[in-house]
């Protein structure tokens, strides 16, 4: 196993032309391999873009709204990462054999890795999208206290990588649009985090539909105040605080940071965002998903 003092900044490796930590490619046989239940719902996202709130939504909605027992472990351990291999954690797979169903399960894979039998058994799948303007301000300071990821260098030389596909999880853009094709086949709910901003109330109703279950009106209050960014950032089954240190630093940047819609604007250089905004019609060209930059 390895230990916590593992833990160096280093380069990303490529599993089948995706950028990925290399330990989590050491364990791919094992996760390619993966045997989902029928009753697993898998909660998909390109990083960065919502999973844990909607894990927190997820998990909350599965106990009824019982604040205490969405408190009896970190997020993380309640919604194992099924890809997941770091130096002083339990994988995402040992997890998830210890988690008795129905499991919720959080993956980052495009959708042409997910492991097959997810299609097989035909679990439901719930996807979040954020637009790529959050989503690489997020990331890059993401990769600054989450010490699992190579020097993110200035923020221009990051935003040249993740137009690139050159981050961890590869392109947002083939991820998004991966995922959104996929859902005219498969049972998959598509989310938007901007939407989930605007209308919580909306977007929960639309998850306890796709579920199938009924819920007060008083419960679902109790989930929406409980899932909202203030209560999830004083939460230390929700915020991340627990993870070593030598993994994730807070001091550098929170893992629950802002959580608003539109602070790219607050990043961006005009030319920066020129850039993007020209590089994103090119590769958005087409496909009938759109994104809300702002709100
Ligand atoms: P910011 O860095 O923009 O604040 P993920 O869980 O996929 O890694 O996504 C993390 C992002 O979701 C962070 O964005 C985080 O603050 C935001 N987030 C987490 N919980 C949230 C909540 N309850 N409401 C709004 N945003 C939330």
């Amino acid at each position: 196993a390895m230990g916590k003092e593992d833990v160096v900044r280093e380069e990303l490796g490529i599993l089948h032309g995706i950028p990925l930590y290399k330990s989590f490619i050491e364990g791919w046989p094992q996760v390619k391999a993966f045997q989902a239940r029928p009753d697993d719902l898998l909660i998909s996202t390109y990083p960065k873009s919502g999973t844990t709130w909607l894990s927190e939504i997820l998990d909350m909605i599965y106990h009824d709204g019982d604040v205490e027992k969405c408190r009896r472990d970190a997020i993380y351990n309640r919604v194992p990462f099924m890809e997941l291999r770091a130096p002083g954690m339990p994988s995402g797979l040992e997890l998830l054999e210890k988690t008795p169903s129905p499991r919720l399960v959080k993956t980052h894979l495009p959708v042409q890795l997910l492991p097959t039998s997810f299609w097989d058994k035909d679990c439901k799948i719930i996807y979040v999208a954020r637009n790529p303007k959050d989503v690489v301000i997020s990331y890059y300071y993401f990769y600054q206290m989450a010490k699992t990821h190579p020097d993110p260098g200035t923020l221009g030389e990051f935003l040249e990588n993740f137009m690139a596909g050159k981050v961890a999880y590869g392109s947002w853009y083939e991820h998004v649009q991966g995922w959104w094709k996929k859902k005219q086949e498969k049972r998959i709910l598509y989310l938007f985090y901007e939407d989930m901003k605007k209308e919580p109330r909306q977007e929960v109703q639309k998850i306890l539909q796709f579920l199938g279950k009924e819920m007060a009106e008083e419960t679902v209050a109790r989930i929406l105040h409980h899932t909202s960014f203030q209560e999830m950032k004083k939460n230390p089954a929700a915020n991340y605080e627990t993870v070593p240190t030598e993994l994730m630093d807070h001091n550098l940047s929170p893992f629950l940071r802002k959580g608003i819609t539109g602070d790219w604007k607050n990043h961006f250089t005009v030319a920066q965002n020129e850039r993007f905004d020209q590089h994103y019609q090119e590769h958005m060209a087409g496909s009938d998903l759109h994104f809300q930059m702002e709100v």
